[in-house]
């Protein structure tokens, strides 16, 4: 669905699906560039990512093989709680790999923090993020996030892979939502 399906849940659009590709067809550039003859793996993190994985990794020119892993952090609710659950690991050894770490956004960055910090002790040869937004004033903890798509206001988001209560994932585009849904 696109924001106008939904105006009513939304307050205003931040990135349409149009200007997050273009975006992350620049990202892919510079993977590119900077991953050729490396071993390359493409770490997702369910679920918000699913969206921003599919669309970046086919942007890619590199053959880039993607893992997964489930954490959660947030529940139901619109606050992060920092507390991180493993609820699907990764399938495949990170030994000598060079991780790059594929999110949808950047928060609080306590999932990510948390994440960097457990995926070090499993051997990369190293770990980078790309985050297709990021909330510069809504961070905790400093994340030196290599690839960043969009940095957006501390507002409340969905859509492209954000939830809220499971619901807008499937929205195309980045949009705030409505106090009235959440209030
Ligand atoms: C969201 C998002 C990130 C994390 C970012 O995941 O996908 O993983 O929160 O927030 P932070 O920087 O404050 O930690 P969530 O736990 O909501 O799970 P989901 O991806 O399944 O929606």
């Amino acid at each position: 669905m696109r924001a106008a399906d939904i105006e009513n849940d939304l307050d205003r659009v931040l990135v349409t699906e149009e200007q997050m590709h273009d975006r992350l067809a620049e990202l892919a550039k510079q993977v590119d560039a900077d991953y050729a003859g490396k071993d390359i793996l493409l770490v997702g993190v369910l679920k918000g990512a699913v969206m921003v994985m599919a669309d970046f990794v086919r942007h890619l020119q590199i053959d880039a093989p993607m893992d997964w892993m489930a954490v959660s952090s947030y529940g139901a609710s619109t606050k992060s709680s920092g507390v991180v659950q493993i609820r699907k690991d990764l399938d495949t050894p990170l030994e000598g790999k060079h991780v790059l770490v594929v999110e949808d956004i950047i928060d609080s960055g306590l999932t990510l923090n948390w994440l960097l910090e457990h995926f070090e002790t499993r051997g990369a040869a190293s770990i980078e993020v790309l985050a297709a937004l990021r909330k510069p004033d809504a961070m905790k903890v400093e994340i030196d996030a290599k690839y960043v798509g969009f940095d957006i206001p501390s507002d409340f988001v969905i859509g492209y892979g954000l939830d809220y209560a499971e619901r807008y994932r499937g929205l195309r585009d980045v949009a705030v939502l409505a106090p009235h849904v959440y209030s």
